[in-house]
């Protein structure tokens, strides 16, 4: 997938599916599933890391997280949100953060929140050859001047200013833009307006495309469920089922069992099983042997 393709998709009338996503082993199971689009959303602050609030999430733990994405992603496009903090001091220190980021995870694009206060720093990443995807409506990184997660652009003021907003970011190159939290109608006007595709969350279903916290849509934070939220799975159910027939397992004795393959010591690396130990050791250890004669053989030469 490139950003490219993600606008033919708008044009097509082909919606994009974008999830958010933390870590190699699901963003692989995502990838393979056929998601258009993973985000590194900068949600790992709270269901990654557990912290109440986007906020504290640094440029580093983001490139961490991203790099295991990337490394999964054979089709998906990988874009990773800009911490808080790290675009909005300066255009050059954005410009260096969103290189840092793309070097160091080799994701293909960046996205922050904001609209007009953020497009000079949107325009000099676009001119640095970054691809942007903008954020409008809820922006979670303003939560302390919002007050509260509450739905954005009720009031003609709030939603005229977002309208303008979007074609701002759509005119600067921002190759598309999601749009949170807001109402459906507005959404449907900005996805009218805009040449960018608009992903939605919590925005109605007239947009290109609609992104949910990985999380939250597989059912593991139980405790958070919005209106706009559908549960593709229970998956805290499954995983406390799970849990709890392998803790009985343990204490009664019956884990591990005959039937299990304890004796062939699988290796895993990179998530994936390989040779069990034993035969990837015998040619491993008979180089050993072989080397360590033959350097023995050259001193006794000398
Ligand atoms: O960080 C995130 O998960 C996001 C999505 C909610 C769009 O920005």
């Amino acid at each position: 997938m490139t950003t490219t393709k993600v606008r033919q998709m708008k044009q097509a009338g082909e919606k994009i599916a974008m999830l958010t996503s933390y870590d190699f082993t699901l963003a692989k199971l995502l990838d393979e599933a056929g998601v258009d689009i993973l985000l590194v959303g900068d949600s790992a602050s709270n269901v990654v890391c557990g912290n109440q609030y986007t906020l504290p999430i640094t440029v580093d733990e983001m490139i961490f997280l991203a790099k295991g994405v990337v490394r999964a992603a054979q089709h998906a496009l990988v874009v990773v949100d800009m911490p808080f903090g790290s675009y909005q001091i300066s255009e050059e220190e954005a410009v260096r953060n969103a290189v840092r980021i793309l070097k160091e995870s080799g994701a293909d694009a960046v996205k922050l929140e904001g609209g007009e206060e953020v497009l000079p720093a949107i325009r000099h990443m676009i001119q640095a050859g970054i691809p942007v995807c903008g954020h409008l409506g809820l922006t979670p990184q303003s939560v302390n001047q919002f007050g509260g997660y509450g739905l954005r652009a009720k009031q003609d003021a709030e939603a005229d200013k977002l309208l303008k907003d979007a074609k701002l970011l759509d005119e600067a190159g921002c190759f598309c833009i999601v749009l949170e939290k807001i109402p459906a109608a507005l959404a449907a006007k900005v996805t009218k307006a805009v040449s960018a595709p608009t992903i939605g969350i919590g925005a109605g279903n007239a947009t290109d495309g609609q992104v949910l916290v990985l999380h939250d849509m597989l059912g593991l934070n139980t405790g958070f469920k919005p209106k706009f939220l559908r549960h593709f799975a229970k998956l805290a159910d499954e995983v406390n089922t799970a849990v709890t027939h392998y803790i009985e397992a343990v204490k009664d004795s019956s884990f591990p069992s005959a039937e299990d393959p304890v004796k062939r010591g699988h290796l895993r690396v990179n998530g994936y099983d390989h040779l069990p130990h034993t035969s990837y050791l015998i040619p491993h250890t008979s180089y050993i042997i072989h080397h360590t004669s033959y350097l023995i053989h050259l001193q006794c030469m000398a």
